[in-house]
């Protein structure tokens, strides 16, 4: 029988037993697949996430993994992207984030997102963007892109387009995002 995960605290603070969050390893990489698959319904993001790790843009000590007594149940991954205005600016872009269906709503996509986050602020990037739910990303400090002069590249919802700045002048940059060919097909 499953054992289910006992949580507590609220909704920013919450722990949950036996629950690590770590990079990911070579062994993890079927599972992660399957968990995407199976999150998404469709095959792109994991197609994306492979792309993603043959090139360039791949940070691994930000593909994480999530992983409850022993099981891997969720993944998250941030990678390069750029910012094109007058200079080219290396960025961060949060996709995808998965949590096996059978294990949603339990927080921790959550900590996923935040333990991500933590180590993000410390690499150089001013900001990261992400393209998502409206409801969940304001909760970790994403705000609306449009009202900073970061445009998309696609034909979005303007409140789906998101931005976290790292730091406090980094709300100075302007431009458009330019994604990498790994997330053509996404
Ligand atoms: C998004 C996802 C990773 C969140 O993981 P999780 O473990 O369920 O997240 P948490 O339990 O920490 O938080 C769940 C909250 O996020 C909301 N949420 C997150 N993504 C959502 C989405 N795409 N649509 C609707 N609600 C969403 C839930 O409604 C819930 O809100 P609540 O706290 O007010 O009840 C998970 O739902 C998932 O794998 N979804 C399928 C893949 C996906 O859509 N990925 C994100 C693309 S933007």
């Amino acid at each position: 029988m499953r054992k289910e995960p006992e949580i507590k605290g609220d909704r920013d603070h919450k722990t949950i037993n036996n629950l690590t969050i770590r990079p990911e390893e070579l062994k993890d990489y079927a599972k992660i697949v399957l968990i995407n698959n199976l999150a998404f319904a469709q095959k792109n993001e994991a197609k994306l996430i492979e792309k993603i790790r043959q090139s360039d843009r791949y940070i691994r000590e930000l593909s994480l993994v999530a992983v409850l007594d022993n099981k891997v149940i969720g993944h998250i991954m941030f990678s390069y992207i750029d910012l094109i205005a007058e200079e080219i600016t290396k960025v961060l872009a949060l996709a995808p984030v998965a949590v096996l269906p059978e294990y949603q709503k339990q927080g921790i996509g959550s900590l996923l997102v935040k333990t991500g986050l933590e180590i993000a602020e410390k690499l150089e990037a001013p900001m990261i963007i992400v393209l998502g739910h409206p409801k969940f990303y304001p909760r970790f400090g994403f705000e609306l892109a449009v009202n900073y002069g970061i445009k998309s590249p696609f034909d979005v919802p303007n409140d789906t387009f998101m931005v976290k700045f790292l730091a406090q002048n980094s709300k100075n940059y302007r431009g458009k995002i330019s994604y990498p060919s790994a997330f053509n097909n996404v």
